[in-house]
């Protein structure tokens, strides 16, 4: 079967003009981009072998050029007296190689990257995209600069350097970092890497996969912790291009889970107003972003897909962790909190949930725990 490529455009998700391949934001109204695909978005290509190839028709690149093990992670049902009136899945996203979902997107960023014959690349993060972008970056042999709050967690700092990047402490706080990374790129010419449009489309194979796993049982709710709205708003986007593709009948009610300590899109959402920074304060130091790039898309992939959202406290976050552990699933705090949304959400509304079925992404695991890279 032959594949026809560069079928898809990058415009302003805002003005709609249309952007060349290395832009990352739109030159004229500064606005994030967006890409959107023509005459494909057909095939899952049986023939690939590995998990995120299978969906190569939906993302735009011609090719995944460096595919490190990510992707195609267990949906585990959880069967649990405490849950027995709905049907609870655990998307495990702990898995993949540097131990969170980030890498779904890295493959697709650096993939990019090597197709425009890129040296350099740079990323804003909170730790885990900084990870990942910096394991995917050495092993296509390129240099790597991650900016990174000097507060962040220190032992993802560590590891981050452990894979040859060059750290940039920046004083303050993620949305900061974001703002020099932005600079360097413009200065230097460096491919950005981070929460942007080619990022967004390696997150949404996981919708892909949570689709294809579920076959004729598709989840009624899927619960996710939000930082950028990234996956949020790419899950939503790869399960309305699989409907379009009739590969998927209806989409579920996507819930977006923050902090109470940080909470700028559950707030927007509760409180029917636009999306405002809030200074991050939570321990969920991957989930502390306090100004989410992709936070108008995610307000409208609740919308669309008549979600919901929900904020939990910190305590809230920790005991989600600690009941993950009984199912035999380590998490880090921002990796929980999908969780933690879920338990709430049916403690407060357990007539919405009785007789659903949930899923819920457990989006990480990089805390703490050193494994050899
Ligand atoms: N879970 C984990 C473990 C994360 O690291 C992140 C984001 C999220 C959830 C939220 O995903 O940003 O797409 O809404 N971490 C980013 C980082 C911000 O720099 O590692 P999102």
């Amino acid at each position: 079967m032959s594949i026809v490529f560069m079928d898809y455009r990058i415009s302003c998700a805002k003005c709609g003009r249309r952007q060349p391949e290395t832009a990352f934001r739109c030159a004229s109204c500064g606005s994030i981009l967006e890409v959107s695909y023509r005459g494909r978005g057909k095939l899952l290509r049986q023939d690939r072998g590995k998990p995120i190839s299978r969906y190569l028709d939906f993302l735009p690149i011609g090719n995944l050029y460096v595919e490190l093990g990510e992707g195609g992670t267990p949906l585990k049902r959880i069967s649990s007296g405490e849950f027995k009136d709905i049907g609870l899945f655990l998307k495990l996203e702990t898995g993949n190689p540097t131990m969170t979902f980030k890498d779904r997107g890295s493959a697709v960023e650096i993939s990019k990257a090597v197709e425009l014959k890129m040296r350099a690349v740079c990323c804003a993060s909170t730790g885990n995209m900084g990870l990942s972008v910096a394991h995917y970056a050495r092993q296509a042999g390129m240099r790597c600069t991650i900016f990174i709050s000097k507060d962040a967690n220190a032992k993802k700092i560590e590891k981050i350097r452990r894979q040859g990047a060059r750290i940039v402490e920046v004083k303050g706080d993620f949305n900061k970092a974001l703002n020099e990374a932005e600079a360097f790129a413009r200065k230097t010419g460096a491919f950005l890497c981070g929460d942007y449009h080619f990022r967004k489309e390696g997150q949404k194979t996981l919708g892909f996969e949570v689709v294809e796993q579920s076959g004729k049982e598709m989840p009624d709710y899927v619960f996710m912790p939000v930082g950028n709205a990234t996956l949020f708003s790419g899950v939503y986007k790869g399960l309305t291009e699989f409907k379009k593709a009739g590969l998927v009948e209806q989409i579920p009610r996507l819930v977006a889970v923050q902090s109470e300590k940080c909470d700028p899109l559950v707030s927007a959402w509760l409180k029917k107003k636009k999306l405002s920074y809030v200074r991050p304060r939570t321990e969920a130091d991957a989930i502390a972003v306090g100004y989410p790039t992709f936070g108008f898309e995610g307000i409208e992939a609740i919308r669309k897909s008549k979600g919901d959202a929900v904020a939990v406290a910190e305590k809230e976050i920790e005991d989600a962790v600690m009941g993950l552990e009984r199912f035999g699933v380590y998490a880090e705090l921002g990796g929980g909190t999908g969780f933690a949304g879920f338990l709430k959400y049916y403690r407060e509304n357990p007539a919405k949930l009785k007789g659903k079925r949930v899923v819920v992404v457990v989006t990480g695991n990089n805390e703490g725990v050193f494994r050899e890279q």
